[in-house]
């Protein structure tokens, strides 16, 4: 029996924005009528409210959280030299482009929200878009808020610079980070959309001052970094695939607005050009931040540095130095936040298909918030906390992360050959497509071929392990009894209720 009813009639989402940073228009609309056994709520019509600004900062907001306070010294590691890394930083950027016109030609061509999952429905049918689902579930969000919550701590750690820098210390505050946020969430969505206007502000705003900052010391003439910069550039394309595992992650977050297709305006014109112009310019402030970054210290420096960013505050803004690490906990308690808010929400899409748990997509019959979805997320991201570390994080996500998009645009390709009929808007060169699918076999092979670290294994097993949940619950349909006692007993536990979006 279940706790709660909900009109189901109308098909129509309540749980609309899977976006990172505007998740303002959240629950807002929905009414609550009270009903002999629970809560009706009136489902709302979702407006289409994301125009070209607004989706440009909605990705620009997305991709800019933690990476480029964190990942510089990593790909300097890995690259061996500033010239390297610098191409690396450009290529990334570049990489991240081609995905984002791919991308454009799939959100333009398959107008559902839900991005990859969508897309690979229509291509591949029912099996990988539920295995996407589930890494996305269990994998791609919990490791990214694991990442972003751990930088924090690195952060935070500055503030304390007599304790040294324990790790344990780090993790704690990673996890009061997680905690924090997985309860504004569960107790107010819109709380937690308004704060997340102030911390996008502050990302923002740490960002300039370090790009503007690096203009004029490059203008003062601190350009020693950048002489003989290919000295001692790694070689080995295993190691050169690492390096782009972290730019990339930084740049992570390009795909963010084909989540939300439904409520763009204009989605033909909006969504390319939202894709397009957000990407350039994380691109450019990204190239600049990391030659900043080398106007304020040697590399050598660059490498030994925890927070890279408070060493060029100390060394740039002298009494305003106390600015840089601030910015960056905004930044990254903002990027959290977002991250576990829609993370919660892809386990909601997924667990309506019949693809998780059902008991995971519904709300809290009070406040209505996806209270199960967000739970479950900061618990799985806490367990990846407890053991992990941001290095191996970032290489246990990219790796699966771009399994997953090399699979999605060759589902553009796929679909070239397949469905001909359908109407194609946008129709970019085949050879963008190719070439991405290409760099992205490069990128998940590569670095297995080298050096098989135990994180890919990992990854890999959770994948497959995908497979052993779908054969018996999602194909084969198996009810066992105990679920619906354990649903059950979690509605009465949390007062939750089935929300009233149907998947398409
Ligand atoms: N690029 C972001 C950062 O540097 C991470 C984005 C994680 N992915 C996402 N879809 N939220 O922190």
């Amino acid at each position: 029996k279940r706790y709660g009813t909900v009109d189901n009639g109308t098909r129509q989402r309540t749980f609309p924005n899977g976006s990172d940073n505007d998740n303002s228009h959240d629950y807002e609309n929905v009414k609550e009528k009270n009903d002999t056994d629970g809560v009706v709520i009136e489902p709302i019509k979702l407006k289409r409210s994301v125009g070209l600004i607004s989706g440009t900062s909605l990705i620009v907001g997305t991709i800019i959280g933690s990476g480029i306070f964190i990942s510089p010294t990593d790909v300097l590691d890995r690259t061996g030299s500033v010239g390297l890394s610098l191409v690396i930083w450009v290529l990334s950027g570049l990489l991240a482009l081609l995905g984002a016109l791919s991308y454009s030609e799939l959100g333009t061509m398959i107008r559902k929200s839900g991005g990859e999952y969508a897309y690979m429905k229509e291509a591949y049918g029912d099996v990988m878009a539920f295995l996407f689902a589930w890494t996305s579930v269990i994998v791609i969000r919990t490791s990214s808020v694991a990442i972003i919550s751990l930088t924090f701590g690195e952060y935070m750690a500055t503030f304390f610079p007599m304790c040294g820098s324990p790790e344990n210390i780090k993790k704690l505050v990673a996890i009061v980070v997680i905690v924090t946020i997985a309860v504004v969430n569960c107790i107010d969505t819109t709380l937690a959309a308004r704060m997340q206007v102030f911390f996008t502000g502050a990302k923002l705003i740490a960002l300039m001052i370090i790009v503007v900052g690096g203009l004029i010391r490059l203008g003062q003439g601190h350009v020693s970094q950048f002489k003989d910069s290919f000295k001692g550039s790694e070689t080995n394309p295993s190691s050169i695939a690492l390096a782009f595992y972290n730019a990339l992650w930084a740049y992570d977050g390009w795909n963010n607005l084909n989540y939300v297709t439904e409520e763009i305006e204009d989605p033909k014109k909006n969504l390319p050009r939202a894709n397009i112009i957000a990407v350039l310019l994380v691109t450019i402030v990204y190239i600049l931040t990391n030659i900043s970054y080398l106007t304020a210290m040697t590399a050598a420096e660059l490498l030994s540095v925890d927070a890279v960013a408070v060493t060029w505050g100390d060394r740039v803004l002298g009494g305003a130095a106390i600015l840089m690490p601030l910015a960056v906990l905004f930044s990254t308690f903002g990027a959290a936040n977002g991250t576990l808010f829609s993370g919660g929400r892809v386990v909601y899409v997924a667990s309506r298909e019949g693809h998780l748990p059902e008991v995971l997509s519904y709300v809290h019959c009070k406040r209505v918030t996806p209270m199960p979805s967000i739970v479950f997320t900061a618990l799985i991201s806490i367990a990846m906390v407890i053991p992990g570390n941001i290095g191996s994080l970032i290489d246990f996500f990219s790796f699966t992360a771009w399994l997953f998009y090399g699979l999605t645009v060759g589902s553009l390709i796929l679909l070239r050959f397949t469905r001909k009929d359908i109407e194609r808007p946008l129709k970019i060169p085949i050879i963008i497509p190719i070439v991405f699918v290409l760099i992205a076999c490069y990128l998940v092979i590569g670095p297995i071929v080298q050096d098989p670290k135990i994180e890919f294994l990992y990854a890999f097993l959770f994948v497959i392990g995908g497979l052993l949940f779908y054969i018996p619950f999602v194909f084969f349909k198996i009810e066992l009894r105990i679920f619906a006692k354990v649903t059950e007993f979690f509605q009465l536990l949390c007062e939750i209720v089935p929300s009233p979006y149907e998947p398409d």
